[in-house]
């Protein structure tokens, strides 16, 4: 055996992770860069009933779920929990509630197992899902947009983040959901929006783009513009108003990822978080970073909305860089990232 592969084979560590935050229970195992499964129960027709996440269901849920999940998890990796190297958890932001199942699966896994644990920041988990499969961490501006949270950061490396912006108000996932639920479509809103979009003018309603010479973010004056702008529309105008809504959000999101990447002085920007899913964000925020110079970087669409996959990721680079949890660590719904 070469020396490479030497080195190689004590590199690669089993890692299994559990993903509670919110509504979706999801357990992944990753062997070394290698994704050996990804599974998600989504309990978002249970939460619609309701009109909106019920935390004592979507606990209730985890726990139904989790064990079923873990058991197929490791059917499809083909591996028995004995040769799991590390067990982690999202520990927070999310509901208490939630949370509390997933961490506690895992701490009660690596006690018995007498393996590390290690408690991930959800939002690192999206900050490092563009680099999923990949050695390293290259310095770059991450800009994380999901239904919670839109924030900037300058990232170093793992575990070194600096926070440059945030949304004072809404997210940008979360003004993409309600501006669907005006308009009666299902949860979650962004993918509706994207898809009426798609056939409509953005040019036709002029609505605001807000704090544009700040670094942090507003979006509920959009939303509220759009409120007041309903009533008086008469005919067709779904499309364009989805058009235009999805470009008020896609020119904010661009225009202030590009003047921090210029700012930060980083040659690559990188995007994730459900919204990154947005074909026309994607597109848009990849061609202004070319028209500067940059490299962009974004997740395939299955890894930036929430999964285990991208927690799985975070805790085997931590865990290879030396990280560990200790079991007392408790779950912080308002964990910081930066
Ligand atoms: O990251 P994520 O799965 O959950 C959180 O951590 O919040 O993000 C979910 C958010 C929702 O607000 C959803 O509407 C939005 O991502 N989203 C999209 C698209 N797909 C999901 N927003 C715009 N366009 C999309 N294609
Ligand atoms: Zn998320």
């Amino acid at each position: 055996m070469g020396r490479d592969s030497t080195r190689l084979s004590i590199q690669v560590k089993t890692m299994l992770a559990l993903e509670t935050s919110c509504d979706e229970t999801a357990v992944a195992i990753l062997r070394g860069r290698e994704l050996l499964a990804s599974e998600i129960a989504s309990q978002i027709a249970e939460h619609e009933k309701h009109g909106g996440i019920v935390p004592e269901i979507a606990s209730r849920n985890h726990l139904v779920h989790a064990p079923r999940l873990l058991e197929g998890a490791t059917r499809k990796a083909k591996i028995e929990m004995k040769n799991v190297d590390a067990c982690a958890a999202t520990s927070g932001p999310g509901l208490a509630s939630s949370l509390m199942i997933g961490a506690s699966i895992a701490k009660g896994l690596a006690t018995g197992l007498r393996k590390p644990y290690l408690a991930i920041n959800h939002l690192e988990g999206h900050l490092l899902s563009p680099f999923f499969g990949d050695r390293d961490v290259n310095p770059n501006v991450s800009l994380i947009v999901s239904g919670g949270h839109t924030m900037l950061l300058r990232v170093d490396g793992l575990a070194d983040y600096q926070l440059i912006g945030r949304t004072v108000d809404d997210a940008a996932g979360e003004a993409f959901d309600k501006v669907a639920k005006m308009l009666g479509f299902g949860y979650p809103g962004g993918p509706e929006i994207e898809k009426r979009a798609h056939n409509g003018d953005p040019n036709r309603f002029n609505l605001p783009r807000s704090m544009l010479d700040s670094e942090n973010f507003s979006f509920s004056g959009l939303k509220t513009a759009v409120r007041y702008l309903l009533p008086k529309l008469e005919g067709d105008y779904v499309d364009d108003l989805c058009a235009s809504f999805q470009q008020a959000i896609v020119d904010v999101l661009v225009r202030k990822t590009i003047a921090a990447a210029q700012k930060s002085d980083v040659d690559l920007v990188t995007v994730s978080g459900g919204v990154s899913c947005n074909g026309e964000l994607r597109r848009q925020l990849s061609n202004a970073c070319a028209r500067h110079g940059c490299e962009f970087k974004c997740a395939e669409t299955w890894l930036c909305t929430d999964n285990a996959a991208m927690i799985a990721f975070a805790a085997l680079l931590r865990l290879q860089a030396g990280f560990e949890s200790k079991v007392t660590e408790e779950i912080d719904p308002n964990l910081a990232l930066a």
